[in-house]
């Protein structure tokens, strides 16, 4: 998990990058995303192995800036959104609304209008399928239905350092249709009484990398596709892990996708349907290509003669405002001491175990958590930093500038950069202006108090 010498990189920013990246960011903190990296696993996921053809959705949640959305869509790529809200902003940035599809905790109030721009809704409750029946009875409408199939996968280990709260499947979950709703015959007399027609099956267990459950997963989601005729296609969502640190495995496509593919044949052999495969990653696409350009503004240390339980404290610009994943999950992200310089000469050797923490005022606001327990501080051994060196948090792509607690402390957003391979630097989001905060308040008349 740690790093025994101090890496004088972090996993894309050299020194003189992460300096580029400030000078046109105009400070920090900001996040920086790699193009190259965002690429690579594009190509992965374009390459998951299917048989009679896939769609690969982008979990837009991960990460929405417009720029990544539109980099995605370049490639081919859809959208998955997961709110009214997120299908919107998808449509603002130029994506069409048949490439968007929405697996939402509720139906938005405007989904009518929505299904008919030709944005694919699959409903995850019993509740949504009524009320999207009753909006479009006896119109044959096509319908997605987002099944839990009973199997969850991921979630909290604390010997799982990647650790993310992304067991979505299995009786304590709450999302999708429970299936035995649907197997026993529950959901099919909703279909039938408002005459929709089921085109899509959706299931999303969470996160994993074992093929074995990848497989289970995609034989139990099938077994739903067989109850409709109409369905055309199934889509087993995302969760696809990746090693954040240096000594976690990256999921191998290949290895869990070619079982599913082998159960879509299995599947066309039976009931003599070709059925198209759908897959949405959010984490996959996004997480590496990330990373947290931040300063170290101060060191306080709690070290003394008298006691030996004190530690030293490194205090980075950025905080919880910016990466929740330490704090929310105990999650480790990587991080990586540059000098403040920027020039690579200035890198000492020494290291120093110490605990890093954010910038808000919040015994929370911690960076090195032990793995999995948010609460729990741990010390990290870094490379001996000074006040305004710069610290690269990274696997910060996914979940981090989207899932943060933004203006806690009235911190404004910070700004995004893009980074092309040959270095070019590309302002992708402005840093927020820190009267948009409180902008939309207002004044209570004279006399309320
Ligand atoms: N599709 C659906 C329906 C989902 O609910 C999710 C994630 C995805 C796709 C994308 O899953 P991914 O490939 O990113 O694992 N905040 C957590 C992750 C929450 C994921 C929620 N659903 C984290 O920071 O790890």
């Amino acid at each position: 998990l740690l790093r025994a010498t101090p890496a004088t990189s972090s996993n894309f920013l050299t020194p003189e990058l992460a300096q580029s990246c400030i000078d046109v960011a105009g400070g920090t903190p900001l996040y920086a995303y790699s193009l190259d990296s965002l690429a690579k696993s594009a190509d992965a996921c374009l390459a998951f192995p299917n048989a009679y053809g896939l769609t690969v959705r982008y979990a837009m949640k991960a990460c929405p800036n417009g720029t990544i959305l539109k980099y995605f869509l370049s490639r081919g790529i859809c959208i998955d959104a997961s709110s009214g809200y997120e299908v919107r902003r998808a449509m603002d940035m130029g994506v069409p609304a048949e490439k968007i599809s929405l697996s939402s905790q509720e139906l938005p109030t405007d989904f009518e209008e929505l299904v008919k721009l030709g944005v694919k809704i699959n409903c995850c409750s019993i509740s949504q399928l009524e009320r999207f029946g009753e909006a479009f009875a006896n119109t044959s409408q096509k319908v997605g239905v987002r099944v839990n199939p009973g199997v969850g996968s991921g979630g909290f280990s604390s010997s799982t350092t990647g650790f993310s709260k992304t067991n979505v499947g299995g009786p304590s979950s709450s999302f999708g249709i429970w299936h035995e709703f649907v197997t026993d015959g529950t959901v099919p007399a909703i279909v039938e009484k408002y005459g929709l027609e089921v085109e899509r099956i959706h299931t999303h267990i969470g996160s994993g990398s074992d093929p074995a459950i990848w497989q289970q997963t995609a034989k139990l989601s099938l077994s739903f596709c067989a109850i409709w005729d109409t369905v055309t296609s199934l889509n087993l969502g995302g969760g696809y892990k990746v090693g954040r640190n240096p000594d976690e495995k990256t999921t191998d496509l290949i290895e869990i996708g070619s079982p599913v593919a082998d159960a879509f044949k299995d599947f066309a052999k039976e009931h003599g349907r070709e059925l198209k495969m759908e897959i949405e990653p959010g984490t996959y696409l996004v997480a590496n290509a990330g990373a947290l350009v931040t300063k170290i503004q101060d060191k306080v240390s709690t070290k003394s003669s008298s006691s030996d339980d004190g530690h030293i404290f490194l205090k980075m610009d950025a905080g919880m405002t910016d990466v929740l994943r330490p704090s929310l999950y105990g999650a480790i992200h990587p991080i990586t001491i540059l000098p403040g310089s920027g020039k690579s000469e200035d890198i000492g050797t020494d290291v120093e175990s110490v605990v890093v923490v954010g910038h808000c005022c919040e015994s929370g606001d911690l960076m090195t958590p032990k793995p999995g327990e948010p609460e729990a501080l741990e010390e990290r051994p870094l490379r001996t930093a000074e006040l305004g060196d710069i610290a690269v948090m990274d696997g910060s792509g996914a979940y981090c500038a989207g899932m943060s607690t933004k203006n806690y402390n009235s911190f404004p957003e910070s700004p995004e950069v893009l980074v092309t391979a040959d270095g070019e630097v590309h302002l992708i989001r402005k840093r927020q202006d820190p009267k948009q905060i409180y902008e939309n308040e207002c004044d209570v008349p004279d006399g309320v108090f």
